[in-house]
């Protein structure tokens, strides 16, 4: 590592106001950081010469407290450095990532509090990451935030890719529009969900991405986010200025704090090039290195789950339908009438591990296991489930017995309904549980209101609560992956045993009514940067009905597309959703799932533009094989890609699994071929994707294989 410090030397003085200019390494970004007249900190970044941030204050409002954190600083100290390493995380897109940098650190002095606040900026060729720090001091111990005041002022209406801001739920489709529209599409825009609080007509979630009309990328997100509460964003549409919102805890307190403390780091992402902002790794860089000492128990999982029967209908987490309401400890199962439709029992179980066996998966999900889901949501019941007591027809040492003989591990379910001060009791037992009945990995979720009462999703409380999960999860060597919980910030890269997160419209809503055709072209723009989502694709048969006759649902994904998002979305724990039955059906489409890689040596995106399509080529960890996904939007399109990611010389056979010509999402999205090719680095591919369709394309070296009768791309 390459550090160089030097005092700031380099102030040069405005009208007597000082200001700090920082430029990325490759000169593209440039960021200045001054004082306003008044004394207010402030910020203004340029990208190769166009305003992307216009000067945008920065500042605090503390509870009770009578000089506001905003005005009358003057700069005491100011100190660059550079950095330029590299780092290996347990999985990922790269099996190494390149974190490079220019720093700026400014030390100011509120005189009338005596107050000492450090803004320390992180200048990268892609972006820009800036936190405040309150060092340890005289004047400022114990402190409650009442409004954090970061501005982001935009240089222009700028069309976004927004979902609404809420406290307690990012189970949105993505809206389209222009920056000074969202007012008036807000209302149409906040679809239903269990549990949700919007706060603002302007109001937007992070991360948001937007686009100039002179063609840059911006993105705007959180690193890090730690002991501090979520941040959402607000436009004032008439400035076009958003400003951080804090998501409140139950007596609307917007976080405490105790000095010396960090925030969050808020980050921008900048480009002309969208594929840039996709593989953008500054919010992972940005975050602290892995703080597990033996990783060895973390891994990536592909697995298929006793899941998607219950999603759709088709049969039930419940044992029972008899009893309106369930007690833990008081109600007798051995006594119920079971319904005759519960997915986790010990037959089906052994079906699906069975399946997971003979097609090469790791692992089988299994949710309803455990007693408690006659009535899981709604009631604001505090204890719901106590996750060491399994249904009557689910044997726990016998099921994981069967699964370990077929070399196979059963994912720990524990839905919280919510309820985390009932999960914290139950916490050390149910990973306890884990450890003694061969499980490493668990699946949680926070369905419906937070309990305690009042509580936010994504308050300061919460984000401690599930931060806590992640550590307690770490210590018995348990791999997590928290549904509902707050969107991630990069921190799986300090505690890699975070391998998923929903945090998102999963694959889920296309149950529920269905999801846009475009969505998973917009996940990559948005909620990936912050970490992998276990969005669960794989869903082959589209017709819901067809599993259950009372839902009419319909999945708005042709089959093909559904086969890119396990290399578009990118994930160290990716599932196969569908029935064993609907795989079998179609098992020459189902063979690029078994085959496609699920951790990486390296990542290149070929083409991108946000809502619209993703194309990703990625080589398999420690192989020579690569695959390529790529997914389109609302429109048919052609794809264009040349392979010259490939190793010169070298001949590969490529299976190429794409729409066919009358391939739609909505009315035929099960027509699909399947070629085999020979490629090398020389070749291109003209490819159609059909509306809400894709491609997905396997690529393994020719050498030693059969090639006979197969045609050059
Ligand atoms: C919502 C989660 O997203 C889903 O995957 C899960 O099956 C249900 N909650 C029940 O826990
Ligand atoms: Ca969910």
């Amino acid at each position: 590592m390459f550090r160089k410090i030097c005092l700031a030397s380099l102030f040069f003085f405005v009208a007597g106001l000082c200001a700090q200019t920082l430029k990325s390494p490759d000169g593209s970004l440039q960021m200045e950081f001054s004082l306003a007249a008044d004394g207010a900190p402030q910020y203004t970044l340029h990208y190769k010469n166009k305003a992307v941030i216009l000067p945008s204050r920065l500042g605090f409002e503390f509870k009770n407290d009578k000089t506001s954190m905003q005005t009358g600083f003057s700069l005491e100290n100011a100190t660059t450095a550079t950095v330029d390493d590299k780092w290996k995380p347990v999985w990922g897109e790269e099996s190494s990532i390149r974190n490079h940098y220019n720093e700026l650190a400014v030390t100011l002095k509120q005189a009338e509090s005596k107050r000492t606040l450090v803004i320390r900026f992180r200048l990268f060729d892609d972006g820009l990451g800036f936190r405040y720090e309150f060092p340890q001091q005289k004047e400022l111990a114990h402190f409650v935030i009442k409004e954090e005041h970061t501005q982001f002022a935009m240089a222009g209406d700028h069309t976004a890719w927004w979902i609404p801001g809420d406290y307690d739920t990012q189970e949105y489709d993505y809206s389209k529009s222009k920056l000074s529209e969202i007012r008036g599409l807000m209302a149409n825009s906040i679809t239903a969900n269990l549990s949700q609080t919007s706060f603002s007509p302007t109001g937007v979630q992070t991360s948001l991405m937007m686009k100039s009309a002179d063609g840059i990328y911006i993105n705007i997100h959180e690193a890090a986010l730690i002991d501090y509460s979520c941040m959402h964003l607000n436009l004032d549409d008439k400035k076009m200025v958003f400003e951080s919102w804090l998501t409140p805890d139950a007596r609307g307190d917007k976080g405490y704090l105790l000095a010396p403390s960090k925030t969050p780091w808020r980050t921008i992402i900048v480009s002309d090039d969208a594929r840039d902002v996709v593989a953008s790794k500054i919010i992972l860089n940005l975050n602290d290195p892995c703080k597990i000492d033996d990783t060895s128990f973390i891994h990536p999982v592909k697995y298929v789950g006793v899941w998607w029967e219950m999603i759709t209908g088709k049969s039930t987490w419940a044992y029972t339908d008899e009893l309106p309401a369930v007690q833990i400890g008081v109600t007798d199962y051995s006594k119920v009438k079971p319904n005759g439709k519960h997915g986790a029992n010990n037959e089906n179980v052994k079906r699906y591990i069975d399946f997971a066996a003979e097609n090469g998966f790791d692992a089988v999900l299994v949710e309803g296991w455990n007693i408690g889901w006659e009535d899981w949501f709604g009631h604001s019941k505090d204890k719901v489930f106590d996750f060491i007591t399994a249904y009557p027809d689910f044997d726990v040492q016998a099921l994981h017995t069967y699964a370990a003989s077929k070399n196979v591990k059963i994912v720990m379910h524990h839905e919280t309904s919510g309820s985390t001060r009932n999960y914290e009791r139950y916490m050390e037992q149910a990973y306890q549980f884990m450890n003694d009945n061969g499980y490493d990995a668990v699946k949680s979720g926070y369905v419906g209101e937070i309990l305690p009462r009042g509580e936010n999703h994504y308050s300061q409380w919460t984000v401690n609560h599930y931060q806590y999960a992640i550590e307690e999860a770490a210590k018995h060597k348990i791999m997590l992956n928290a549904h509902e919980a707050v969107r991630p910030t990069g921190i799986c890269r300090t505690w890699p045993n975070l391998i998923g997160n929903e945090a998102a419209r999963g694959t889920e809503y296309q149950a529920f009514g269905g999801s846009k055709p475009n969505h998973v072209a917009v996940l990559p723009f948005t909620r990936l940067l912050g970490g992998p989502m276990d969005y669960t694709p794989g869903i082959f048969e589209m017709d819901i009905s067809k599993l259950n006759p009372d839902n009419h649902s319909h999945v708005n994904s042709t089959l093909a597309n559904q086969l890119a998002l396990y290399v578009t979305l990118y994930s160290p724990l990716q599932m196969a959703a569908d029935l064993p039955e609907h795989y079998q059906r179609f098992a020459d489409a189902f063979q690029f799932i078994k085959d496609v890689a699920i951790d990486w040596d390296e990542s290149k995106y070929l083409e991108a533009e946000p809502g619209e399509f993703v194309t990703a080529a990625r080589k398999a960890k420690g192989k020579q094989d690569w695959y390529v996904g790529s997914v389109g939007g609302e429109n048919a399109r052609t794809s264009n890609i040349n392979f010259d990611f490939l190793d010169k010389g070298k001949e590969y056979i490529a299976t190429i699994y794409a729409d066919a010509p009358e391939a739609h999402y909505k009315t035929n999205p099960q027509a699909y071929v399947i070629r085999k090719v020979l490629v090398n680095s020389k070749s291109k591919l003209t490819q159609f994707v059909a509306p809400g369709g894709g491609y997905a394309i396997s690529i393994k070296p020719s050498a030693g294989q059969n090639t006979k009768g197969l045609k050059k791309l």
